[in-house]
């Protein structure tokens, strides 16, 4: 696999031998170090701490080293009119792989198309965050033990939240799953995904009472209203406040189940859900650095 644009180009034997490696990552020997002379760009044109850093603190801690523009709108010469294309091609000629996040939909695969060296997908628009979606499921097995027979629901906006979008496509992956919608009327999640999950046999369901369903999950999926992408605030503000999660919320979860998030948080978890151990998120987040060195490491290093 060359680039990492979305979620559909994985295979169930590419994710396992991905997480295999993911779970070398934590002591690595001198066989899980790269490539002491590779450099990742990160190229972002929008707002990012998970990805960018833990992209950066990957490739760092694998030997390699960093170039970096975490404002590519305004701090790249994107500011004076050159294309991603143009960006892309001259960024591919100081580095050995980009990671790329741009507000558009679309702009990693036309990145991707142009790009000698591999493109990696930190978040286009609405469309995907395919590495999210590896660590959700990466995490999903290292709390749970297993990916398969789980019922999974994903929770808040789901039509703008990218990282919503690629989890329930990643899950088609998954045996056994039950996917279940819990968003609000605004926001639900696109039927492109719900005919490729009906396609590929996932059973998915959408449900308006996040309360009802909580004893059923092994996972919830918890995930903020995307702001920044409604066409006016008074749509934003309709979308909010739907589904807010909290203490009485976790009181109502299996003893065994997990409640994840892709971060960041706005009000969506109350903070004294925290303090649970079925609250996994900051483990979920410590987790990209181990999946996306492992990926680096296959990507760069083959
Ligand atoms: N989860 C995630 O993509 O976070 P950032 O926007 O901080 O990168």
């Amino acid at each position: 696999m060359r680039h990492i644009v979305q979620v559909e180009q994985f295979t169930r034997d590419w994710i396992e031998e991905l997480f295999g490696q993911a779970d070398k990552m934590r002591d690595p020997g001198p066989n899980e170090r790269l490539i002491g002379n590779s450099i990742l760009a990160t190229l972002f044109y929008e707002p990012s701490t998970r990805t960018r850093l833990s992209f950066e603190s990957a490739m760092l801690r694998l030997g390699g080293h960093v170039i970096s523009t975490e404002n590519a709108r305004e701090f790249s010469s994107a500011i004076k009119g050159e294309s991603v294309e143009d960006t892309v091609r001259i960024v591919a000629g100081y580095s050995d792989a980009i990671v790329i996040r741009h507000h558009e939909q679309g702009a990693a695969a036309i990145a991707a198309r142009v790009s000698p060296v591999p493109i990696i997908n930190g978040g286009d628009g609405s469309g995907e965050h395919p590495t999210q979606a590896l660590l959700d499921l990466y995490t999903i097995q290292n709390e749970l033990g297993d990916i398969d027979g789980l019922t999974i629901a994903l929770v808040g906006d789901l039509r703008y939240g990218r990282a919503a979008r690629s989890l329930a496509l990643l899950l088609a992956m998954a045996k056994d799953t039950t996917v279940v919608f819990v968003a609000p009327p605004a926001v639900p999640m696109g039927t492109d995904v719900k005919d490729k999950l009906t396609s590929a046999g996932v059973r998915w369901k959408d449900e308006t009472d996040l309360n009802a369903m909580l004893p059923r999950a092994d996972v919830v999926y918890q995930t903020r209203i995307q702001r920044e992408r409604f066409a006016t605030p008074d749509e934003a503000r309709a979308a909010e406040g739907h589904y807010q999660f909290t203490a009485e919320s976790m009181s109502r979860m299996k003893e065994h189940a997990i409640l994840l998030h892709p971060l960041p948080r706005v009000d969506e978890i109350a903070p004294d859900v925290d303090a649970d151990p079925r609250a996994a998120y900051f483990r979920q987040a410590r987790n990209g650095v181990l999946i996306r060195m492992a990926l680096l490491k296959m990507l760069i290093d083959g």
